[in-house]
């Protein structure tokens, strides 16, 4: 379904009550089905990414109920799971998939995931490569992608790697795995990206299943429990959308509740406060070993923005949105490293190129670095989604800086992370 989104007439205040988390949300119904106890979640991510692993986990043998937001885990303990009847549907979610087969390595059954075409595409032999030599069989599509089906064993040999991309869902799946292995696995992450699998071990163990040191996590296979109730924290990538709007419209002043403020998380903020903005963090409290808090976003004219490689790990899913307000900003944006957003639901180097270019923005590629060229308001114009939900809602913040507005070609797919995204973008555009 294509939808125009139009310019704001009038600054965007108030606050907006941050969906929670995909990341986490993932996290919480995978480790909370392979601990024991019972786990209490709310504010659970609806997007259709994390119902793609609720139903993944359910056809594995998990107990999972409850609809929305709010959902209680039976624990079923590591050893708790059958081999599926069908094949596992991981539909466009890279984390359901990546962070399964680490799963399912340490699973004495075999297993077959597949994915859309989106995900068909992607690389799978980061993860499969260092799972295989802990011993698990894994059979992948003749250019490495899905389908993959996996053959799992235990206990599972101990692992010491150092991640060669920056990628959480490999480190994550390797952890995961590390739960079912002799000893100890080491992952080493010179990156530094986001990492709630290790902060979800620690308090789901009392400490015990994972050791940090710097770069360093090592997990032993220590049970995890879980008799408690977590809430997830408001998504950051989320909140990103209505940061950018707000920094799209002049007179803007908006709040972001709840939200996640794991540094691993906060490239995106730190960028734009170099580039002028003022963004005032409060932080309130804990939640799921999470610094939360509120961030309040005011809009100021923007300078370009320098984005060196090594940040890009902290805000990869919001590459795509910070090039859209690079558009608007003063003179020529540098963003750096960006090799890795090839391999995303889409290529968004080349789709937020397209896109761009559909609007009268100038970008030049120079290897795995872009520049953008900022100017003056979006030309009208059409941008193709692919299908892949950050273009999606990236453009579509676009449109509220434009003359006469920004058509999609296809809204629907930002249901993958936000179901309800473009109603609260309208209800903000309106006030
Ligand atoms: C994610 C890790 C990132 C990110 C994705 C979610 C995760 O992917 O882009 O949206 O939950 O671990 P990579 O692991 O490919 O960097």
């Amino acid at each position: 379904v294509s939808l125009t989104v139009l310019r704001a007439g009038r600054p965007l205040k108030g606050s907006v009550e941050l969906p929670g988390d995909k990341s986490v949300s993932h996290r919480a119904l995978i480790v909370g089905t392979l601990a024991s106890g019972t786990l209490d979640i709310s504010n659970l991510s609806t997007g259709r990414d994390v119902a793609c692993t609720r139903r993944c986990l359910e056809a594995l043998g998990a107990g999972i109920w409850g609809e929305g937001t709010s959902l209680t885990v039976r624990g079923r303990g590591p050893d708790g799971f059958r081999q599926p009847e069908g094949r596992l549907d991981c539909g466009n979610s890279g984390t359901t998939m990546r962070l399964l087969m680490g799963f399912l390595a340490g699973q004495p059954f075999e297993s077959v995931l597949v994915g859309d075409e989106s995900l068909s595409s992607r690389p799978m032999r980061r993860v499969a490569d260092p799972l295989r030599s802990m011993g698990a069989l894994i059979q992948l599509a003749g250019n490495d992608t899905a389908p993959v089906c996996i053959r799992g064993t235990r206990p599972l040999a101990n692992l010491a790697y150092k991640l060669p991309v920056p990628s959480a869902q490999v480190k994550s799946a390797l952890l995961l795995a590390g739960l079912y292995s002799r000893g100890q696995t080491c992952v080493e992450d010179p990156f530094g990206t986001r990492d709630h699998t290790e902060r979800m071990f620690a308090s789901f163990s009392g400490g015990e299943a994972i050791r940090r040191h710097g770069a360093l996590a090592c997990v032993r296979p220590v049970p995890l429990r879980t008799d408690r109730e977590i809430r997830v924290p408001g998504d950051p990538s989320s909140g990103a959308f209505f940061a950018a709007a707000a920094l799209l419209v002049p007179g803007s002043d908006l709040t972001l509740r709840g939200m996640m403020l794991n540094p691993s998380r906060m490239g995106f903020y730190d960028t734009i406060r170099e580039m002028g903005t003022k963004v005032s963090i409060e932080e309130s409290g804990v939640e799921a070993g999470e610094p939360v808090g509120d961030v309040r976003i005011e809009h100021a004219p923007l300078r370009a923005a320098r984005v060196p490689a090594k940040r890009v790990p902290t805000m990869v899913d919001e590459v795509p949105l910070l090039a859209v307000l690079a558009a608007r900003a003063e003179g020529i944006s540098h963003l750096e490293g960006l090799a890795e957003l090839r391999f995303k639901e889409s290529d968004r180097l080349d789709g937020v190129r397209a896109g761009l270019d559909a609007l009268g923005v100038e970008t030049h590629a120079e290897g795995d670095a872009l520049l953008v060229e900022g100017g003056g308001p979006f030309r009208d114009g059409r941008v193709d989604t692919r299908g892949d939900h950050r273009l999606a809602m990236a453009f579509g913040v676009a449109g509220l800086g434009s003359d006469g507005g920004v058509e999609l070609s296809d809204a629907a797919c930002a249901g993958i992370s936000y179901p309800g995204f473009f109603d609260e973008l309208e209800r903000l555009r309106t006030g």
